[in-house]
């Protein structure tokens, strides 16, 4: 037994934040973060649009997609570091919304790697029979805790949501999943605050986004090279075999850096950094859903996806699309 995808979705909030909206906030310029980026622009959450908005977008557009409704699925899962509330999760919130109440709904925090987590989870429960079919969405609401007058951090990141349906299938889906944390780097890339500590500075809004980006950049190239050679390994195939690699969107120079390893031409690499930044746990599913809209992916195609985050988090999952 297979988990194949059945379709996927995508949201981008309306409000687009370009590079040269950026050069009047801070000192900053269009030639710089896409230098260092490839990043040309942002979408940004309005006001009161929470992350669970995002999800509903995505989730509906990937059941259309699969000729699905809501209550043909059987389990939620997302994967997100930006919840609408401690809790109840956003998968929670979702599936109120959809409207197929008692169902599984789990909320996962895995940072950007939460989507590829998510897959993995709902890929054993298909494996083992516990679920039919899955909706496995990665969303964010990142402008929330970015400080807008730090240029080290608020010209990477953007909001967002992605959505696959997974459904049982006899014929090849998903191949593997692999995925890893080390807790050893947990202070190169971080939120400060959360409940249980510095509840205080939550709630008043003094805390953002931390990152040593030189180290977690030197770090996430070679993770998601050796992520790639494991996730080759134990499939027992080779780079060229890859029709489409799916890199988390964080960082062009990260991706060009990863494809070089594994030697495979930027023609065969999905972008989309440029039109959304970073958008975390959404950043791949939404690279997915664009190739397979724009006719790029088809059924058959063979796709890498991996993603790496705060923690460190990282995964990847091999697909037979
Ligand atoms: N605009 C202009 N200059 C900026 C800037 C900005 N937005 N942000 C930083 N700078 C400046 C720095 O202050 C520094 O100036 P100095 O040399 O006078 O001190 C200079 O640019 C170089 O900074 P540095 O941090 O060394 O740049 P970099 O080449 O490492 O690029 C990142 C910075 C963040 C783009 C890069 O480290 C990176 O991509 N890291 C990975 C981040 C990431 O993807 N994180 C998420 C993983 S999931």
């Amino acid at each position: 037994m297979y988990s194949r995808i059945a379709g996927t979705g995508r949201y981008l909030p309306e409000k687009v934040l370009t590079n040269f909206d950026l050069e009047k906030m801070v000192d900053t310029s269009d030639q710089w973060i896409r230098e260092r980026s490839g990043i040309e622009r942002r979408h940004i959450a309005a006001e009161g649009e929470t992350t669970c908005d995002l999800c509903e977008a995505a989730a509906r557009q990937a059941l259309e997609a699969a000729n699905l409704t809501p209550a043909d699925i059987d389990m939620i899962v997302v994967g997100t570091t930006t919840p609408d509330q401690v809790f109840p999760n956003v998968a929670c919130l979702l599936q109120e919304r959809l409207g197929n109440r008692g169902v599984p709904a789990i909320g996962l925090e895995a940072a950007c790697s939460g989507f590829i987590y998510g897959m993995s989870v709902a890929d054993k429960f298909i494996r083992t029979g516990a679920a039919k079919k899955v909706l496995v969405i990665g969303a964010e609401t990142l402008s929330r805790f970015i400080d807008w007058t730090d240029r080290s951090t608020c010209v990477l990141f953007g909001d967002g949501a992605g959505a696959v349906v997974l459904e049982a299938a006899e014929s090849e889906g998903i191949l593997s999943t692999h995925i890893h944390a080390d807790g050893y780097y947990k202070d190169l890339l971080y939120f400060p605050s959360g409940v249980s500590k510095g509840f205080d500075d939550l709630k008043s809004g003094r805390d953002f986004v931390q990152m040593k980006g030189n180290e977690v950049f030197k770090v996430a190239v070679n993770t998601l090279g050796r992520i790639a050679t494991e996730t080759l390994e134990a499939n027992n195939i080779s780079q060229e075999d890859i029709d489409w690699l799916i890199p988390h969107q964080a960082n062009i120079r990260i991706i060009e850096a990863t494809a070089r390893k594994l030697k495979m031409p930027m023609e065969r690499v999905i972008l989309t950094v440029q039109d959304h930044g970073n958008t975390s746990s959404a950043s791949v599913p939404m690279a997915l859903d664009t190739a397979v809209r724009d006719g790029r992916i088809k059924r058959g195609d063979l796709i890498l996806l991996e993603a790496f985050g705060g923690g460190f988090t990282w995964g990847s999952a091999l697909i037979r699309y």
